[in-house]
């Protein structure tokens, strides 16, 4: 248990311990060396770290950009990333466990910032809306996409590599993407239905308005990622502390990345950003023709309009 430290110079005078006697890069070293496991007790006791549930959380979509969007406003002092997808919400046998299972899950982190989590598949999961609701109601939810033909290659792509690496043969994607018989969109096949983002959308609307959802365009996330994170900051209600110092493009990778500090910088696992298979262009013409009108509800719900075809 942790004593009252009431004689170490964090008090803010409302009995309220503030973590302002240590700055914000010794901040992120002690939450770094927390998640190693090589903090102590006493160090989480004299800085009241906690494990708080998330504020936000990333609910998809998958192969949209999340992985880059969570460790991007992981770069804001206020935010702590959940590093792990914890597919709580989604799989039956996590979400059994409990609230505290959930809480426990979550990083160690200073009672003024906030937690956010990323497990794409919350977004197309029948059940998962009204568990986030029951868990706060007023949570911030966001939804980072891609144009969705290209997500749709994207999701095709990891699942081919998947597959590779077992020594499997796969579908071509285009024999995935339409059906045999009649030539049209196979709107059985997953990488499709995930990008009829108005579909996934609806059912969540019928548990919170569409305020309390953000956009993310992942495609400009891609190529100009401040000024989408500056948005996030402005839903999050967070102050702009993301700067373009902490954005640089690596022509080796082809992507932006990640400057924390001057001594600290990473880049994205090589599995963020592969090589696409090129596909027929008369299959790309006619998943984008079957899109459009769902794309078009799309911007009307959210108010947010893309380029895509
Ligand atoms: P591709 O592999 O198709 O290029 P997710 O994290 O949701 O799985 O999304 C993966 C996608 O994130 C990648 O798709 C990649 O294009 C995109 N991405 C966005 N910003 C990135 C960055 N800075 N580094 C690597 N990938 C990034």
């Amino acid at each position: 248990m942790c004593l009252p430290q009431t004689w170490h110079s964090g008090w803010n005078g409302n009995n309220v311990p503030s973590a302002s006697f240590i700055s914000p890069v010794q901040q992120r070293g002690l939450l770094h060396e927390l998640r190693k496991g090589s903090a102590t007790k006493e160090q989480i006791c004299l800085h009241h770290l906690v494990q708080q549930l998330p504020r936000a959380i990333i609910i998809g979509v998958r192969k949209g950009g999340t992985r880059a969007l969570l460790e991007m406003l992981n770069l804001h002092p206020a935010v702590v990333k959940a590093s792990q997808e914890i597919h709580f919400f989604d799989n039956d046998q996590n979400y059994a466990r409990g609230i505290d299972w959930y809480r426990e899950k979550m990083p160690f982190s200073f009672p003024h910032q906030i937690t956010i989590e990323k497990s794409p598949a919350y977004f197309i999961t029948e059940e998962v809306p009204e568990r986030i609701f029951k868990m706060n109601s007023s949570i911030k939810l966001l939804i980072i996409v891609r144009e969705p033909t290209t997500r749709a290659v994207s999701d095709y792509t990891q699942v081919l590599e998947g597959k590779e690496r077992k020594n499997k043969t796969y579908h071509k994607f285009e024999k995935l993407a339409l059906d045999s018989n009649t030539c049209e969109v196979n709107t059985k096949y997953k990488a499709v239905r995930t990008s009829i983002y108005t579909k996934h959308l609806e059912r969540w609307l019928k548990y919170f308005p569409v305020e309390q959802f953000h956009i993310v365009d992942g495609d400009r996330l891609i190529m100009d990622p401040l000024p989408e994170l500056q948005l996030v900051e402005r839903f999050l209600n967070l102050p702009s502390r993301i700067s373009q110092y902490n954005l640089y493009f690596n022509a080796t990778r082809g992507f932006y990345c990640l400057r924390f500090n001057i001594v600290f910088n990473k880049c994205l696992a090589g599995s963020k950003g592969r090589t696409h298979p090129e596909v027929d262009p008369s299959v790309v013409t006619k998943l984008q023709n079957f899109f459009h009108p769902f794309n078009q509800k799309f911007y009307q719900i959210t108010g947010r309009t893309f380029n895509w075809p």
